[in-house]
């Protein structure tokens, strides 16, 4: 059977209960065939693949494809697999539209996929290597619904009136644990600040550091367009920093002294640099912490996937080395899903009343109930080992992209961690037309410059998230990953 489904089991937006599992598979499949949604050939994931999508039984799944073939709206062929009855339709892939004109998580603040729903899931959007996403559809629903049980079963009524505007002290405390545990941030339950995601946290931090007289921010030479909004958008003045082979650099070059360099925050992505891959050496992490000494400046550490690391221990977290000068964020849109909504900063003791200040003005509030179950999921070690399947299901498919790539003879960087590694374009090749030679195909992927700050220009490559397709698309991903590659 050939593993190019196009859907994966939450694509349905089934409501499975605890009872009548396959009773409700059933009338999904049965609603999704007759509204067209599936359309007549579609190819449906195999049983253990839909079963464990969907965390039920294997034979539920198998029992309700058997029942709508007897039913005749699904056809089951030795070989060829299940699927939805009806003539075939064309093998093309449908026009890319929904790609070409997708979103790039930088530019809006909405996932394509979770826009489009099931349409289109089953055309390109399953098809979709680009950078910042996790394996939504290997969420550990199950799990999280166990959190919520037990978090909400023990939690008295006054849990559920306005929360402590700086997040429920039972996430704050859980935090502090799990990040010196594993990160090695210094954190106390009192330095750490929740938010509804590190764009958010950013926002907050950036408009307090403006009010406190901040006006100059450094920036990578490539990173997250939006996380640059948000900082002109604070008012402050951007200043882009150059990315070597060993991480950022201050203005000047090398590890240098920084003296003179006249920024009073940066952000950086010490553990992965985003979206180009390098670490943070320990000489350039030393060099601007001293320089931020010196200067009084804010260094900002956005470690949005510094759990993902393949090869070698996880490199700590900067902010450990100079806990009053670097501001901590982490996020659990990669861990586990951006729908969580929830991420978090670890601040110097200075800068908590004014950041927490800037939430409350303009009413940002995370979910209480959300926080309670991350608490929850923490402090049972759920989190721990989520993150630890993930890494060994993302290094796999990191792996994978590795082995299916090496014919192409392309250099591939970024490989140690995250979820991303940047694929360097043969020579004298655009990424504009690598880009949509790839959309041709049906894969979502995304040209380096579309990071890049203005002025820093490189060679062309491209950024190749690998964690976004659920696992049952990332063979055929790869397979028009490489047919793009190869049609240059
Ligand atoms: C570099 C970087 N930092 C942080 C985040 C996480 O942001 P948030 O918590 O707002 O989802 C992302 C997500 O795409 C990212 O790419």
């Amino acid at each position: 059977v050939p593993d190019n489904w196009a859907i994966s089991g939450r694509d349905l937006h089934l409501d499975l209960g605890r009872s009548g599992r396959r009773a409700a598979l059933e009338q999904a499949l049965r609603e999704a065939v007759q509204s067209g949604r599936l359309a007549p050939g579609t190819l449906l994931p195999p049983s253990r693949a839909l079963a464990s999508d969907l965390g039920i039984a294997r034979n539920t799944v198998a029992e309700a494809y058997t029942q709508l073939v007897a039913e005749g709206w699904l056809t089951a062929r030795q070989g060829s697999g299940t699927r939805v009855a009806g003539p075939s339709p064309s093998s093309a892939p449908p026009p890319p539209s929904t790609v070409s004109r997708a979103f790039h998580h930088g530019e809006f603040a909405f996932s394509t996929r979770a826009a489009v729903g099931l349409a289109g899931a089953l055309g390109d959007t399953a098809y979709d290597l680009r950078a910042g996403f996790p394996d939504v559809a290997a969420f550990p629903y199950a799990e999280w619904l166990a959190a919520a049980r037990t978090a909400l079963g023990r939690t008295p009524s006054s849990t559920y009136r306005y929360p402590d505007p700086q997040g429920l002290p039972e996430l704050r405390t859980a935090l502090a644990g799990y990040l010196a545990r594993t990160r090695g941030v210094r954190a106390r339950p009192e330095r750490v600040v929740v938010c509804g995601g590190f764009g958010q946290g950013l926002w907050a931090l950036a408009t307090a550091l403006h009010r406190l007289g901040a006006r100059r921010a450094g920036v990578e030479s490539h990173g997250l367009p939006l996380h640059r909004r948000i900082l002109t958008g604070a008012g402050l003045t951007l200043v882009g920093l150059p990315v070597g082979a060993a991480g950022a650099e201050l203005p000047g070059g090398g590890p240098g002294t920084g003296q003179g360099v006249d920024l009073d925050v940066a952000l950086l992505t010490p553990a992965h640099q985003f979206p180009l891959g390098t670490a943070l050496d320990a000489e350039h992490r030393a060099a601007f912490v001293r320089w931020a000494r010196a200067r009084g400046a804010v260094l900002v550490e956005d470690d949005y996937d510094g759990e993902f690391r393949y090869d070698r221990r996880p490199l700590g977290a900067m902010q450990a080395l100079a806990p009053d000068q670097v501001v901590y964020g982490g996020t659990a849109s990669k861990a586990l899903a951006p729908a969580v909504g929830l991420a978090w900063l670890v601040l110097p003791e200075r800068l908590i009343g004014p950041v927490v200040a800037e939430l409350t003005r303009v009413g940002a509030r995370p979910a209480a109930l959300n926080q309670l179950v991350l608490a929850e999921f923490l402090t049972s070690g759920r989190y721990d080992r989520h993150v630890r399947r993930s890494r060994l299901a993302y290094r796999r498919r990191r792996d994978r992209l590795v082995a299916a790539l090496d014919p192409t003879g392309l250099r591939v960087h970024g490989l140690p961690a995250g979820l991303h590694a940047v694929v360097d374009l043969p020579a004298g090749h655009s990424e504009e037309v690598a880009v949509a030679e790839a959309h041709r195909r049906g894969l979502a992927i995304e040209g380096l410059a579309a990071f890049a700050a203005a002025g820093h220009d490189r060679a062309p490559a491209l950024v190749v998230g690998y964690a976004s397709p659920p696992a049952h698309a990332f063979t055929t991903a790869l397979a028009r990953l490489v047919a793009t590659l190869r049609a240059l």
